[in-house]
């Protein structure tokens, strides 16, 4: 049975990931595997630079400084957390690179859908140079409208239409790249959240059993 899995969980902000990451490792910890929980940006100090921002980086300074946050991750937490034989869940990894910074239009230089996707694909490149690749992508997902309603604490300071158009590009751009993982879990996150779960968990057998029948 292949013990050590690096899992990314990824999705809008308003998806949910907080409430089923818990229940995710509580899964895994039924069957027996040790869980590292963690998240991007780190806490470290390339974190804490992208968190202590007020106002939004230029583009390039904000791209590198998710990498250099990255890679720092992998090397303190992710890769040893992995030799361990432990099972890696982090809240968020470099799809959300792919997602969001592949997405800003002040990174554009027409706008155009092709200058879009090469810029995408020119992140996610330059990530899987350093990454490794998720064993299991699993991407909550959630209509950008729902995800709003559910952040309507008046946590955002942006205009309404801006952040709607922002999360959409996001949402586009998730969509996309799930379609090019090897093993990607998607599942409809504006259900209740114990549908949520109650679906990650059946397409988690589906993936964990044929491994386990093969011990
Ligand atoms: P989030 O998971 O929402 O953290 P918190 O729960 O602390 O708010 O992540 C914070 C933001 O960082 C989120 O809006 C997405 C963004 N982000 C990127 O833009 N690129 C990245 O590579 C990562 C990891 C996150």
């Amino acid at each position: 049975m292949k013990k050590n899995y690096l899992i990314a969980v990824e999705g809008i902000d308003g998806a949910g990931k907080s409430t089923q990451i818990p229940k995710i490792a509580a899964y895994f910890e039924s069957k027996g595997y040790t869980v590292c929980l963690t998240a991007e940006p780190t806490k470290g100090p390339f974190g804490q630079r992208i968190r202590a921002a007020t106002t939004r980086l230029d583009p390039r300074t904000e791209r590198d400084l998710f990498v250099d946050d990255r890679k720092e991750h992998l090397v303190t937490c992710i890769l040893p957390a992995l030799d361990r034989g432990e099972v890696v869940i982090t809240d968020r990894y470099f799809y959300s690179s792919i997602a969001y910074q592949g997405t800003r239009r002040d990174a554009l230089k027409t706008g155009s859908e092709a200058e879009r996707i090469a810029l995408q694909d020119d992140i996610a490149e330059q990530n899987r140079l350093y990454a490794p690749e998720a064993d299991i992508l699993i991407y909550l997902k959630i209509d950008v409208d729902t995800a709003l309603a559910r952040m309507q604490a008046g946590r955002d300071a942006l205009d309404p239409f801006e952040k709607k158009q922002t999360l959409q590009d996001v949402s586009d751009a998730f969509d996309r790249l799930v379609k090019d993982h090897p093993q990607a879990v998607i599942v409809d996150a504006s259900q209740a959240p114990e549908t949520v779960t109650a679906s990650l968990y059946a397409a988690l057998d589906d993936i964990l059993k044929p491994q386990e029948a093969h011990v």
